[in-house]
């Protein structure tokens, strides 16, 4: 076949556009570990001041902006020498609180593409790879990835979008967040809801350490306890309310859970799925977020089902028919999309 010179330019041109993306995920979170972005918020400055300011050298200063001024992470002005922060750039780049925080997801990234080796022989064996064989960046970065997300929508919007969750969990209710990681969404509902009881709990032992750790700083360790505990058999209950926020689909046996949590809830509780943003074909998740989604999920999500029991993996773009099908076969007979986001979908699963 012959090639066309335009449709070969094309390709070209989205190709060097994300390999600038893909380095400039290193150079994102050296930006932020080392509070370039933050001292640059301050004012436009020079790369000498934003040395000084910063602890750091000039010369490695000077080549990261421009790099940054090229990817439109940063601004430019040739006149004057100095580079800036517009306040949209500033409110994605340096608030770990804001509804947005790239550098927390570029960490995640880095984190993950660690593990390329052991993704090319599980290509090839069809073994797993469980999210505790991952760098720890993977923990860290996923926590800053999606709390912003959580912090932004959880209380405000997905639990009042719930049939009577709020009112029972003002008046106090028993509430288990199951595949937890460091707990963050855990936090928020805590705060969020001082007389209610919370327990999270997460498989990955190090993620319930670390989640122990953070709580009891933040002073709500009266208020939530953690567990090391598979979604299959974590204790207590009878709960008002179960949580699964981002983990679902990554479970090996995830009707397992589902069967799990159905016994562990009291007869009118609800369990909240919170799943990544997808639909049920391919071809309608063929966007900016689904490769997001689908290239983490190759990564992550498929590697960690494969590692676990069960013989699901559903990947992070299960869609709204693979999470109903699997809560009906889990034996819930109520089942209904109660929030959305660009980046979620929240189901309301009742028994
Ligand atoms: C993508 S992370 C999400 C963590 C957390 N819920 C959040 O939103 O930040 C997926 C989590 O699921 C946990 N996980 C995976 N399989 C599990 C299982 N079978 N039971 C309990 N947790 C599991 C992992 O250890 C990891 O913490």
């Amino acid at each position: 076949m012959p090639i066309d010179q335009d449709k070969l330019m094309d390709f070209l041109h989205k190709f060097v556009g994300d390999l600038g993306a893909t380095m400039a995920a290193g150079n994102v979170v050296v930006g932020e570990r080392l509070g370039l972005y933050r001292a640059l918020a301050d004012h436009p400055m020079q790369p000498r001041e934003l040395a000084e300011r910063t602890g750091t050298t000039t010369r490695y200063v000077d080549e990261w902006l421009r790099g940054q001024a090229a990817g439109g992470y940063v601004q430019y002005d040739p006149q004057a020498g100095t580079y800036s922060l517009t306040p949209e750039q500033a409110f994605a780049l340096t608030d770990p609180d804001g509804a947005v925080y790239a550098p927390g997801a570029f960490e995640l990234a880095l984190g993950a593409l660690k593990a390329a080796p052991q993704v090319i022989d599980a290509f090839r064996t069809g073994s797993g790879i469980g999210w505790h064989e991952h760098d720890d960046a993977v923990f860290s970065g996923c926590e800053r990835f999606f709390r912003p997300g959580y912090a932004a929508n959880l209380v405000s919007g997905w639990l009042p979008a719930l049939d009577g969750v709020q009112a029972k969990l003002d008046a106090g209710a028993r509430v288990a967040d199951i595949g937890c990681g460091h707990g963050a969404s855990t936090a928020l509902m805590a705060r969020a809801y001082p007389n209610s009881a919370f327990t999270g709990s997460d498989y990955h032992e190090e993620s319930v350490i670390r989640a122990r750790k953070q709580i009891a700083e933040q002073g709500l360790d009266h208020q939530v306890t953690f567990e090391v505990a598979s979604a299959q058999t974590f204790n207590g209950g009878p709960y008002d309310l179960v949580t699964s926020f981002d983990c679902l689909h990554d479970m090996g046996d995830p009707v397992g859970a589902a069967r799990h949590i159905r016994q562990m809830l009291a007869p009118d509780g609800t369990w909240m799925v919170v799943e990544p943003a997808a639909v049920d074909t391919v071809a309608d998740n063929l966007n900016p977020v689904g490769r997001v989604y689908y290239s983490f999920s190759t990564f992550l999500c498929v590697p960690n089902a494969l590692s676990q029991d069960g013989g699901y993996s559903l990947g992070a773009q299960a869609g709204e028919q693979s999470i109903a099908r699997l809560a009906a076969d889990a034996g819930f007979t109520r089942f209904r999309r109660a929030a959305e986001t660009p980046f979620n979908l929240v189901y309301e699963v009742r028994p």
